[in-house]
């Protein structure tokens, strides 16, 4: 148990297992038909930690390094918006003292991260129903919104708190608010108007969606954003993937045929 425990840390430093060739994989992507927006469902982090021996938490800590690699692959290779799912509405259903370490996380990499976020050009954007966090996330999470408000580099939405069918109820409220206000005519709401109601407003629906460690289902993940999303899903865990697995998955990407309903022409 302790010599795992302490090959586990050890090899924290290491890159995780990657696909192919870092090297390869960059030379095949086509930098101009990248995905303009790209969200990802942080999974994996309990089993990676269960597969060790290790505490889930461990897991949790664990994925914050795939963050961190992820975030900075995605700035190096412009990528406009990254969107990823920290912490949902169902996940409250967890022992409060795992909930307990996920918003300690969240605040301790806030602390750390914000500088070199800033230096790189990143906007910090939380999503959800932030006001139902408790105090010390929500005051981390307001100074990053403050710091890096104005930073047009990339836009990293973190989504906590955040339910697809919490977001369309929020909107939905919102434009009945106005409608009843006089100020919206209920034949004005298109899907135009009702997408500028959501967390999301402003921003492109993703092109990508990646799921690590397998699971085939969008456990209530952006429902109105992902209509026409391309999806990405990989048996490896959160906190192994690495920038060879979001390289090979923009290669793939790159290899669908996006028909948007229509016909190839
Ligand atoms: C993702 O990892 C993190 C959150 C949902 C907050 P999990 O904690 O869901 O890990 P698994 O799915 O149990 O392996
Ligand atoms: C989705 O993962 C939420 C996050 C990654 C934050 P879950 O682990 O909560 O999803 P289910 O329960 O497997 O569907
Ligand atoms: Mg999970």
């Amino acid at each position: 148990m302790v010599r795992k425990y302490l090959s586990t840390l050890i090899s924290w430093g290491r890159p995780g297992k990657t696909v192919g060739s870092d090297a390869r994989l960059m030379q095949e992507l086509d930098r101009k038909r990248l995905p303009k927006h790209i969200a990802i469902i942080m999974d994996g982090n309990g089993r990676w930690a269960r597969t060790r021996g290790l505490p889930r938490a461990m897991g949790h800590r664990a994925g914050v390094e795939s963050l961190r690699e992820i975030v900075r692959t995605c700035t190096e290779l412009e990528i406009s918006v990254l969107t990823v799912y920290a912490f949902s509405t169902e996940n409250w259903r967890r022992p409060q003292e795992e909930v307990d370490v996920l918003m300690d996380l969240l605040s301790e990499y806030l602390r750390k991260e914000l500088d070199e976020l800033h230096r790189h050009g990143i906007q910090i954007r939380p999503i959800g129903r932030i006001q139902e966090l408790p105090p010390g996330a929500r005051d981390e999470l307001e100074r990053a919104v403050r710091v890096t408000g104005k930073n047009n580099r990339l836009i990293l939405n973190i989504a906590l708190n955040y339910g697809g069918r919490a977001e369309i109820l929020d909107a939905t409220r919102e434009l009945i608010k106005e409608a009843t206000e006089g100020k919206l005519h209920p034949d004005a709401i298109d899907e135009e108007r009702f997408s500028g109601a959501l967390y999301t407003r402003g921003l492109p629906d993703p092109d990508l969606l990646i799921r690590p460690s397998g699971e085939m289902r969008l456990s209530n993940f952006l429902l109105w954003q992902l209509a026409y999303t391309e999806f990405w899903v990989t048996d490896v865990y959160w906190p192994d993937f690495r920038r060879g697995h979001f390289l090979q998955a923009l290669v793939d990407y790159q290899g669908r045929d996006r028909r948007f309903g229509g016909l190839k022409i």
